[in-house]
């Protein structure tokens, strides 16, 4: 049986009251339209078809070569955002699948078992409903006294008697392609919101004595649709839920979920510890054996295993075996330490590679550099990497000793082996195994500490 997609996504979601198109916004790190076409791949379709409108190019850019695309011009609802698929599905013989792009939580073994049930039964429609304690807002499932599906009514058109209805449409539904296009010719906007519904497709095609089914979600927690930001926030509750437990059935301890937020793609080894305030974003990847956190914020950083990473914010970075970062690090873009490398407090490094079992312990700047291997870099140290217009590079060779509160003006390089003498400011390259020293000859006067005193108190006596 030859399967299609059309994921609905042309709406604007005036109830986001946002700039960003509805289907564009973020639950746990993915567009809501990316979740659902995920989730609609993995039922292997034929056929993947995005209906666009509002944002079209955007969203196009965001499912890139994932799917074919429909323009629907003018948003005169889901019934005609559908039509719009004709022109690439008609004649297709087969299940079609429609599902809203601003319904993220549905699952794909959701999507399977609504195909199968669909396709044994030799169904014209299947609708994927669910049992809803506060079903206000969505459609309802009208069903005959003998229980079978006469129909969907929309919130607005609903009669009191059918909003106690707490059966509602989830916005998912399989259809027999051929006659989910026949049907849709006869759908008109003769309704309280004056716009072509899909819904409607439903009582056509059982006026016709075709078979209409529903299968009731097991878990309504997928169907939630959003509408707005309230939705927005709960779905993204639900999915932090689902994403931190399928993490702690591989292997990872969460200390407490409901503060640790993981977006969709992250991966992480396990026997880590994620504490809690921790968010893992983007394309983040952390092997095994590591802690992260409390308060700890990592974008597409990759962390290697057994890694200590305590209150910091990493970004595009990555940190090698056994090293640890913070308390209070900044890694940012291109920060890339080796294994068994300490980068301790208040510590930003950007653009600079750290070899392995150097440390960096506290109070530094290192921007723009090449650091060896088992280099000390001494409290305060910087590297003065710009000078109003160039970026420069500083490269510091293995086994160099960096003192406390070194001025490093790049470009320049420190040998290997070489011992650069607390407080100097350097200039100039220093060789290997070489001793740099730039700072005033230190003089002691003896007893004069009282002398300044004395001074300084009669001026303050004058004054007064
Ligand atoms: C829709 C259903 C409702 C169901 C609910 C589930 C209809 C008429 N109603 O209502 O029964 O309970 O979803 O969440 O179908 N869209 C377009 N073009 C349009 C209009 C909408 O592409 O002209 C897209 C939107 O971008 C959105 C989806 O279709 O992704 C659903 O539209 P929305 O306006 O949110 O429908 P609901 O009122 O929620
Ligand atoms: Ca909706």
């Amino acid at each position: 049986m030859r399967r299609m997609a059309i994921v609905l996504a042309a709406g604007q979601g005036k109830r986001m009251k946002s700039k960003l198109y509805k289907v564009l916004h973020p639950v746990c790190g993915t567009p809501m339209v990316g979740h659902v076409l995920n989730a609609v791949e993995r039922v292997q379709c034929e056929r993947n078809v995005v209906v666009v409108g509002h944002g079209a190019e955007i969203v196009k850019g965001h499912l890139g070569d994932r799917a074919e695309f429909v323009l629907q011009a003018e948003q005169l609802g889901t019934g005609h955002a559908v039509k719009q698929a004709k022109a690439l599905l008609d004649g297709e013989q087969g299940t079609t699948i429609v599902i809203c792009g601003d319904t993220p939580l549905v699952t794909p073994e959701t999507l399977a078992q609504l195909m199968e049930l669909h396709e044994r039964a030799q169904a014209s429609a299947t609708i994927l409903t669910a049992e809803l304690d506060n079903p206000q807002g969505y459609g309802r499932i009208i069903r005959a006294e003998d229980g079978s599906v006469m129909k969907i009514v929309e919130q607005k058109d609903c009669t009191t008697q059918e909003q106690l209805v707490k059966e509602i449409n989830t916005g998912t539904y399989c259809f027999d392609n051929v006659k989910l296009f026949a049907a849709l010719e006869q759908v008109t906007n003769n309704n309280a919101q004056q716009e072509y519904y899909l819904t409607d497709v439903i009582g056509i095609l059982k006026a016709q004595g075709e078979l209409v089914q529903a299968f009731c979600s097991p878990d309504p927690a997928e169907s939630i649709g959003i509408n707005d930001r309230v939705a927005l926030s709960e779905a993204e509750r639900l999915m932090r839920e689902r994403i931190n437990k399928r993490h702690m059935l591989n292997g990872v301890t969460i200390i407490d979920p409901a503060q640790t937020y993981i977006e969709a793609d992250v991966e992480i080894g396990p026997d880590t510890v994620i504490l809690p305030g921790t968010s893992l974003k983007g394309r983040t990847v952390i092997g095994a054996d590591c802690v992260i956190g409390p308060n700890s914020e990592l974008t597409d950083t990759f962390v290697a295993e057994r890694v200590h990473i305590m209150q910091s914010v990493l970004q595009e970075a990555s940190v090698g075996n056994d090293s640890s970062v913070g308390p209070f690090a900044y890694l940012r873009p291109g920060a890339r330490l080796g294994e068994h490398v300490k980068v301790g407090d208040f510590v930003e490094i950007k653009n600079a590679s750290l070899d392995n079992h150097s440390k960096v312990s506290h109070l530094s700047y290192i921007g723009d550099a090449k650091v060896g291997k088992n280099v000390n870099i001494g409290c305060g140290a910087i590297t003065v990497n710009y000078d109003g217009y160039n970026k420069s590079i500083t490269e510091i060779e293995d086994d160099a000793f960096i003192g406390s509160n070194v001025n490093m003006i790049a470009p320049i390089r420190v040998g290997k082996g070489a011992y650069v003498v607390a407080g100097s400011t350097i200039t100039q390259s220093v060789g290997d195994n070489d001793l740099a020293i730039a700072r005033e000859r230190q003089v002691n006067k003896p007893g004069y500490a009282d002398r300044i005193r004395a001074q300084a108190k009669a001026k303050k006596d004058r004054n007064s």
